[in-house]
């Protein structure tokens, strides 16, 4: 399949958000990345229900959002509600990661699971076939714009394995640092949904820029 572009709404203006995702729906982006930080599980702050509720008035694609908040298992109804079309939790947040799965899943949600750059593959064994999605973090998470770590290729390889034998279908999503250095060898090495932050909103064309990453 062609890799999938999904802009992450975290370097946003949010001051004018409506036009933001008016540039995103009018853009090939695929799907809108959104960014949930509790300031527990990761050492920022983001925003919540009231934000992501006015997102999903105007958007015109699906909102894949991605917790970075502890015990995620609280919250997931409220952002089902709020209008998240994929939910995707980290290994490291949950005790009862298959649990949580399977409620995302009850919900009508494309179920996903992150892992943190010091995350070894190898831990998605047993729920690799339960998910819909992981997401590698190729950045610590809790801030957009940061540095792109090397050792995400070989995590991605791991991954892919992992899937090839046991959920061939599955998203395998890259986040953090990507742009149009990295998005071939990215797709390369097994992704097939990358995230773009800074990337795209700090370009003098955000939908050019779309554009170049889709078809890089
Ligand atoms: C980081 C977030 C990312 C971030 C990516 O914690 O999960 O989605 O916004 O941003 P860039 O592309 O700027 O690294
Ligand atoms: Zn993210």
């Amino acid at each position: 399949m062609n890799h999938l572009v999904a802009p992450s709404i975290l370097t946003a203006n949010f001051a004018d958000l409506q036009k933001e995702i008016t540039m995103l729906n009018q853009s090939e982006a695929d799907w809108i990345h959104v960014d949930v930080m509790d300031g527990m599980f990761v050492p920022n702050i983001s925003f919540g229900f009231p934000v992501i509720k006015s997102i999903k008035q105007y958007a015109q694609k699906p909102l894949d959002v991605h917790l970075m908040i502890v015990d995620p298992d609280r919250y997931l109804e409220d952002f089902k509600a709020a209008g998240a079309d994929g939910i995707t939790v980290h290994l490291e947040a949950c005790t009862h990661l298959n649990r949580t799965i399977q409620r995302i899943k009850e919900l009508g949600c494309r179920a996903g699971v992150a892992i943190n750059p010091h995350t070894p593959a190898a831990l998605l064994a047993d729920i690799i076939a339960e998910v819909d999605l992981v997401l590698v973090m190729s950045v610590n998470p809790g801030f957009g714009g940061q540095k792109f770590i090397q050792n995400t290729y070989k995590k991605i390889r791991d991954v892919k394995e992992l899937s090839s034998k046991n959920n061939p279908h599955l998203y395998i999503e890259i986040d953090g640092g990507v742009d149009t250095t990295n998005i071939a060898g990215l797709v390369q090495a097994g992704a097939n949904v990358l995230v773009a932050g800074n990337a795209v909103f700090s370009a003098a064309n955000p939908a050019g820029m779309i554009s170049q990453l889709k078809h890089s």
